[in-house]
């Protein structure tokens, strides 16, 4: 379950700013059954059981729902590093006539937390461009995410995806399983400085999905990691066909997309690191003169 405060907590300096102001506003129980989505009632029954719920929605429908919904605050999550923010969003669905509503997690870029190695208010920004890298590498790992208006101004939008509370993360990160090697790969790409284990959501089935993907696409070598057990391993077939389909498109639409988001030199260097990744055709090895492992790891 989601560990949330109100909505209007202000204990850190992050968010002392942040108040809900209109949000929400949806009517309770204003949404009729969808099979493709939650109940606006069965979402709130759930979290008020303490359970975990997520909109049961294809990829093109929840983007959909989270770019023109509307967002209502719910909670503020306590495990988050930014003011990151726990939203209901209500909407039409495609081609029905019914509501459909969607769990989803809410980053306004006024509630980014300042770092000194990324430059203020761009977070969002670089979640936004790993999500495009997860959509063009087809593996499927970042859940569908936008960057809209919100309750407290512009900011990432994330659906909110339903955790399988019978995994052990500490346990999972361990296995060499070919989802964490997809997710590893990805984050060589995305110079990823921050994948820690809560950062890698178990789903039922056995799809591990990757969130927190801020602190991606620095110049600088920076990837900071759990995922080291391949360092060195030789790329297998798909992984190598899938960094040629991300170097290809990185020249075409998903460049021109990244170029929206971050600094030309950060959109060039990722295209560098793809090359540097298929010339060796191997896993990344850790820096010796560089912190390899978040902190915390989990
Ligand atoms: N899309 C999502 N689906 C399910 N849970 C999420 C999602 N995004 C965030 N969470 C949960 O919320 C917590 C805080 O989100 P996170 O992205 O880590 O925020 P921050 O950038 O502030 O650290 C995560 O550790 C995770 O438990
Ligand atoms: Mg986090």
């Amino acid at each position: 379950m989601p560990d949330l405060s109100s909505a209007d907590s202000k204990d850190e300096p992050a968010t002392e700013e942040l108040e809900p102001g209109g949000a929400g506003g949806a009517s309770l129980g204003g949404a009729s059954f969808d099979a493709l989505g939650f109940t606006r009632e069965e979402i709130e029954a759930a979290a008020l059981e303490g359970r975990q719920v997520a909109g049961r929605l294809d990829d093109p429908t929840a983007l959909r729902l989270l770019q023109v919904g509307e967002i209502s605050v719910i909670g503020r999550l306590l495990s988050a590093s930014n003011g990151t923010f726990f939203c209901l969003v209500d909407g039409p669905s495609a081609g029905r006539d019914r509501a459909l509503t969607a769990t989803c997690v809410y980053k306004p870029i006024r509630g980014e937390r300042p770092l000194i190695d990324f430059p203020d208010g761009s977070l969002a920004c670089r979640e936004l461009g790993a999500y495009g890298v997860s959509v063009a590498s087809g593996w499927d790992i970042v859940p569908p995410t936008v960057m809209r208006d919100g309750p407290l101004g512009p900011g990432m939008v994330q659906l909110w995806v339903e955790v399988d509370p019978s995994v052990d993360v500490v346990e999972l990160a361990r296995l060499d399983l070919p989802e964490l090697r997809r997710i590893a790969v990805l984050d060589a790409v995305l110079n990823n400085a921050d994948r820690k284990g809560g950062h890698l959501l178990p789903l039922e089935g056995g799809r591990i999905q990757a969130i927190d993907n801020g602190l991606c696409f620095s110049v600088e070598p920076k990837l900071r990691t759990i995922l080291w057990r391949w360092r060195g391993a030789r790329f297998n077939e798909d992984e190598v066909a899938v960094l040629q389909r991300l170097r290809v498109a990185l020249a075409g639409g998903l460049g021109a997309e990244l170029r929206e988001l971050l600094a030309p030199d950060e959109v060039r260097a990722t295209a560098g690191r793809i090359d540097a990744l298929l010339s060796r055709g191997r896993f990344p090895l850790p820096d010796r003169n560089r912190q390899a492992i978040p902190w915390p790891p989990f």
